[in-house]
């Protein structure tokens, strides 16, 4: 099995079909935004400029990033409907236990599997903070764009920062999922 059949079975036995579909298209969406980032360009005046890379890329993230609104928003919610608060926020319900025991399962230089109330889950709940964060001040910067141009900057450079949030999300969440995707891998190849 290669790694990508094997990191779909993963996903399956773990998402039922809209979950899954809606994590990947987000995670593509996102990885897509912050590297189509890197090329957008405005004019002095605040216009979007009218060279070819930098026009095409700041239409693609605006647009992008637009699409990326509903999208989270249901994402969370089936996350949501499938979990509740608690799961991925234990510590305001004063639930510990299970992330004691992740953080010694990583004293022992072991990976944690993703449990309700642990480590993960945790994680997950920040990071889907994160994702509505970015988005949302990134909607909030287009309506003030269009609407309130004396105020785009400062929402922009809000937007700007928020995006670091999603960024170690992503490196963090991102980079320990693709270590179980390997091991899960590594696995099934054997038997
Ligand atoms: C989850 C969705 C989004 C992600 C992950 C994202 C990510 C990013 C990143 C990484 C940057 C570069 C930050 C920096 O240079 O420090 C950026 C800049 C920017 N984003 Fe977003 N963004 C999202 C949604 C949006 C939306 C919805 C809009 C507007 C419709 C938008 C408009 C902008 C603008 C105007 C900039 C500044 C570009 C510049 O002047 O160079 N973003 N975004
Ligand atoms: C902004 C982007 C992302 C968000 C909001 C996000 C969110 C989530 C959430 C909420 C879950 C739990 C799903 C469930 O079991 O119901 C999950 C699972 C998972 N994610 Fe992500 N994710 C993102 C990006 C990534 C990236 C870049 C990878 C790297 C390959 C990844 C790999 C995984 C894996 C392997 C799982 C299943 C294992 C587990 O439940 O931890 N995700 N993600």
């Amino acid at each position: 099995m290669n790694f990508l059949q094997s990191t779909l079975n993963y996903l399956r036995l773990r998402q039922p079909p809209a979950v899954r579909f809606l994590h990947i298209t987000i995670l593509c969406l996102v990885l897509s935004q912050i590297l189509v980032s890197n090329f957008m360009g405005f004019t002095d005046t605040g216009e979007v400029s009218n060279k070819v890379i930098k026009y095409y890329a700041t239409w693609i993230h605006m647009l992008s990033g637009l699409t990326l609104i509903p999208l989270s928003l249901l994402f969370v919610y089936l996350e949501y409907r499938r979990y509740g608060i608690r799961y991925f926020f234990p510590y305001f319900y004063g639930e510990f236990s299970q992330l004691k025991k992740d953080l010694q399962t990583l004293l022992h230089f072991d990976l944690p599997e993703p449990e309700a109330y642990g480590l993960a889950a945790i994680i997950k709940g920040l990071g889907m903070g994160a994702l509505l964060l970015v988005a949302f001040s990134g909607g909030v910067w287009f309506l003030s764009w269009n609407l309130l141009p004396s105020w785009a900057h400062s929402v922009k450079e809000i937007h700007e920062t928020l995006t670091g949030l999603i960024e170690a999300y992503v490196i963090g969440h991102g980079g320990v999922g693709l270590v179980h995707l390997f091991f899960y891998w590594k696995n099934k190849s054997r038997h």
